[in-house]
Order: C-alpha cells, then sequence, then structure tokens
C-alpha cells in the first residue's frame, strides 16, 4: 500500500511588494522566520493578539496556528488575511505585507554570550543592567529589542529594549532597564541579589520600532520601563541635532517612580529648545511638594497643546496605557499611520515576555 507523505518544509515564502524571499524551517511560524531573516516585518504580542504582524496569503498553503477570527475581521480573513505569527507553511507561499523601510538594512539576530558587568536600582523596582559580551552584536537600532537568557537558570527567553542609542554606547556592550514584575522568573531573580559576574546570553536585535525619518512634531509617551526605548530614541534624535520638535509624556504613580531625570535634563539641554520632558504621576501624595502635572498621562495628550495632529507618535510602556494613549492621539487627529508603539507583554502572555 502506498501512502503520500506531505513534505513538512523548509518552504520559500515570497514577499510582495519588497520582493524579499526566505525560508521557513519546518517548526517556525512565518514572522520568525522573516525576523530571524532581517526582516522588517511589522509585529508586537507575538502570540496572535495585537494584529500587526497580518499580512496576505496570495499563494500557497498555510496552516493556521491558531483561530484568526480573534484579531482579523471577516471580511479581511475573506481577503486571505493571515497573522504571520500564528502561521505556519504547508507550502511555498507569496505574502503580500506593507513593511516600513528601516534607516538602514536591519540585522540578521543573532544569539551572543557576555556576562553582567553592571546592576544599577533606578527606582524601587526597575534596575538598569549592563552586559559585556564577549563579541559585539549586530548593529541594532534605537527602539529594537534583544531576549535574554540566563544558561542553566532561566532558559525562557525574555525580551528587554536597548535602553541606549547605539552610538551612545560601546560595541561590546548592552544595557537594558529591567523592571521587577510580580511573579516573574527573570525579574525576580535578577532582583533578589547582586547578579554581576553571572554569564547570560543576549539575541538580537529584534523589532520595528525604529525613528522613520520625518520632520513631524514628535510626541513620546512612556510608562515604567517603557523609558529604555523612548530613551535610545531621543538620544539619537539628540545626535542627529535636534531638527524637530519632540515632547516627552513620561507617566509614573508617584515621584519614587521617577528615573532618567539628569539624562533628560541633558537631552533637554541639547535640545535648544525643541525637546520638552513632561512627567505626570497619578498617585503622588495629595500635599506634597511635587509641582508638575498630576493624573493620567494620556489625559495632557490635547489636540492642541503639542501640535498632535501633525505629529508622529511613538508609545510604549503597559498595554493599558499604550491602548489608552492610542485612543488618545487618534481622537486628537494623529494618523493611524503616525503612532508607532511598543508593548510591554510579561512572559505570561508572550513567547518572550518580560517576567
Ligand atoms: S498578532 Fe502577530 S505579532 Fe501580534
Amino acid at each position: 500500500m502506498f501512502g503520500f507523505f506531505a513534505r513538512k518544509g523548509p518552504f520559500k515564502a515570497s514577499v510582495a511588494p519588497s520582493g524579499a524571499s526566505f525560508e521557513v524551517k519546518p517548526g517556525d511560524n512565518l514572522l520568525k522566520a522573516a525576523l530571524d531573516n532581517g526582516l522588517p516585518w511589522p509585529h508586537n504580542c507575538r502570540v496572535g493578539s495585537c494584529g500587526q504582524c497580518r499580512c496576505r496569503l496570495k499563494s500557497g498553503k498555510i496552516k493556521a496556528l491558531n483561530d484568526f477570527s480573534y484579531v482579523l475581521s471577516g471580511e479581511e480573513m475573506d481577503d486571505g488575511v493571515i497573522l504571520a505569527c500564528q502561521t505556519s507553511l504547508r507550502s511555498d507561499v507569496e505574502i503580500e505585507v506593507a513593511m516600513d523601510q528601516p534607516p538602514m538594512q536591519l540585522s540578521q539576530p543573532i544569539t551572543a554570550t557576555g556576562a553582567i558587568a553592571d546592576m544599577r536600582a533606578l527606582t524601587h523596582d526597575i534596575v538598569e543592567v549592563c552586559i559585556q559580551l564577549d563579541a559585539p552584536l549586530p548593529p541594532y537600532l534605537a527602539g529594537q529589542y534583544a531576549e535574554l537568557t540566563v544558561p542553566g537558570v532561566i532558559e525562557k527567553p525574555r525580551s528587554y529594549s536597548f535602553a541606549a542609542a547605539p552610538d551612545s554606547e560601546r560595541p561590546d556592550q548592552v544595557r537594558f532597564f529591567i523592571r521587577h514584575v510580580p511573579q516573574g522568573e527573570m525579574t525576580g531573580w535578577l532582583h533578589a541579589a547582586d547578579r554581576r559576574g553571572q554569564r547570560v546570553s543576549v539575541t538580537g536585535p529584534y523589532g520595528s520600532f525604529w525613528l522613520r525619518e520625518s520632520s513631524a512634531p514628535m510626541i513620546c509617551v512612556a510608562g515604567g520601563s517603557g523609558m529604555a526605548p523612548i530613551k535610545a530614541l531621543l538620544e539619537q534624535v539628540s545626535q542627529q541635532g535636534f531638527q524637530r520638535k519632540v515632547t516627552y509624556v513620561f507617566g509614573a504613580r508617584t515621584q519614587d517612580d521617577l528615573y532618567c531625570l539628569d539624562e533628560m535634563h541633558a537631552i533637554k539641554a541639547r535640545g535648544n529648545g525643541h525637546f520638552n520632558f513632561i512627567p505626570v504621576l497619578s498617585r503622588e501624595p495629595e500635599g506634597s511638594e511635587w509641582s508638575g502635572l498630576r493624573g493620567n498621562c494620556v489625559d495632557i495628550l490635547s489636540p492642541d497643546a503639542h501640535d498632535l495632529p501633525n505629529s508622529h507618535a511613538y508609545l510604549c510602556g503597559p498595554p493599558g496605557m499604550v491602548d489608552a494613549a492610542i485612543a488618545c492621539l487618534t481622537k486628537a487627529g494623529v494618523r493611524e499611520t503616525h503612532i508607532f508603539y511598543d508593548k510591554f507583554l510579561d512572559a505570561s502572555h508572550t513567547p518572550s515576555g518580560r517576567g
């Protein structure tokens, strides 16, 4: 008796309109293969919930790893739209996806080894971790992230954004701001003791959150360790000589949650009036000496205040904050295509979250 054996791959994905093509190995999803090949494929959550990796299948056979209908409309699915992070291939495919062109060819991610060289408490629950690499990672863009593991201790990778612009850092060093997540395995381990000298692995760079070339005013909104990629972007804008107006709204609970204030003052001093840093505290005790703004950081995003309709927005932080900021900004007239964001999901929500 003869049987037919389905080919398991690898299969080839050809991408329009960019003309790129890459191989998808058995066991890999379409998004992972695209990112491993250094393509600027839009993405965020990597677990089928944000919809950013949507693309259109023009030809070929795929297997949906999850029900797309949680995220995609019936109309989109009828039109062949799929989620790359929830798709494995059953044949060679042709795919259509809109990829923003990064300012330079994206590096193909690699895994580098190194050791924690320094740890510094930034607040009561955020540490800066500086890693000395044995050999440099490929060049990254400000705003991108890497995955961190601690061999033999924490094997499941966790994602952290680079906390400095590449030109502010030695090529064989990387730094991250890591917030303690309750029950987070990685962050619990890191925050429990002085981990200097500990061997770690860093895989990257990843991510499609980078500075889009434009002279439009920028509005940045961040909370918690979302400071890291925004600080990296601001350092880049500063190194480029502040060719545009930039407003940075940082939401925190109390004064104890504010950090990088010296760095923000230094950027402001170089900004020649083009940079405005606005910390907003949501739970600062009444009657304290705080004279800055109070409340929810997204509440100050009014159309008149910051030339919002003409702005590009860069948002980073917890999903609730990012979603609220997107809603406010679109209401204030910011075009959806001008809103760039990185939602920080913890490890329970993503294949390599931040827990
Ligand atoms: S749905 Fe695929 S990256 Fe979020």
